[in-house]
């Protein structure tokens, strides 16, 4: 098993050819955490393949969910899991579907960890990689019900814009591991990656959107991150899609 500190040291990616969408991966984990990691990570944290980066996923490893997670259920898949507000929230509301939160900063892991051993939550599965070679390689077309991206990192500076998650070619990933009638939910409170995101969604033909805002996600717990924008009066904007037939 990997521990959080060989996990958190960020290495040179020789094999990486495009910008990635995080720099922040480590810090020290508090007792906290270090005591949750110890005691659940084996369960809970995926030990996945590497290639390269040690966020990076071997291409040729496919996750088995139902070995997973000991059970057939339908998917949802959080990128960004962050402090695991959101996903330990759903999976609370939820305990007939499975979660799989992706997340490179490793205490934002632990914490996900401290907050479901408080909560007694157990569909959950965490893993610290970078959340496009998961939906590039690591799981199965079609096998996700619900994809779900709160607050993405907006890089807001004009020359960072390129480290964003949610373009075009990002939706064609999303939509090739949502199954048909899956829905892909996305939050942000920086108006100009939301009018982005709407853009990317307008554009793909590989689902089903209104072209327009839609209602908060009762779903949708307030996060440290969307209290951050709120204290700033930045408006919140929910978008929902639907993958179409292929
Ligand atoms: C602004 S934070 C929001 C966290 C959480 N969703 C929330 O609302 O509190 C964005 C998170 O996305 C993670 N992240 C960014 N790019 C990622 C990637 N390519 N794969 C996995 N996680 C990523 C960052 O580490 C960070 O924790």
């Amino acid at each position: 098993m990997s521990t959080a500190s060989t996990l958190a040291r960020v290495e040179p990616s020789p094999y990486r050819s495009q910008p990635v969408s995080f720099t922040r991966r480590g810090g020290r984990l508090t007792e906290r955490q270090q005591a949750a990691w110890d005691a659940l990570a084996e369960t809970y944290v995926l030990d996945v393949p590497r290639h390269g980066p040690n966020t990076s996923v071997d291409p040729s490893y496919v996750l088995d969910q139902e070995a997973v997670f000991g059970r057939r259920a339908p998917l949802v898949v959080e990128i960004g899991s962050g402090r695991g507000e959101a996903i330990v929230h759903a999976a609370q509301q939820h305990p007939e579907l499975d979660f799989l939160g992706l997340e490179v900063y490793v205490p934002g892991v632990a914490q996900t960890l401290v907050t479901m051993r408080h909560e007694g939550v157990t569909n959950v599965r965490l893993a610290i990689v970078n959340a496009a070679e998961v939906l590039t390689t690591m799981l199965p077309e079609g096998s996700v019900h619900e994809l779900r991206i709160w607050f993405p990192d907006p890089w807001h500076k004009k020359r960072h814009q390129k480290r964003r998650l949610v373009t075009p070619e990002f939706a064609a990933l999303a939509a090739r591991v949502l199954e048909p009638g899956g829905v892909w939910r996305l939050a942000t409170d920086w108006q100009d990656y939301a009018d982005q995101m709407l853009e990317v969604l307008a554009g793909s033909p590989d689902f089903e959107f209104t072209g327009d805002w839609s209602e908060r996600f009762e779903g949708r717990p307030q996060t440290r991150f969307e209290g951050k924008g709120l204290a700033v009066d930045r408006d919140i904007r929910d978008l929902r899609a639907v993958r179409r037939t292929p």
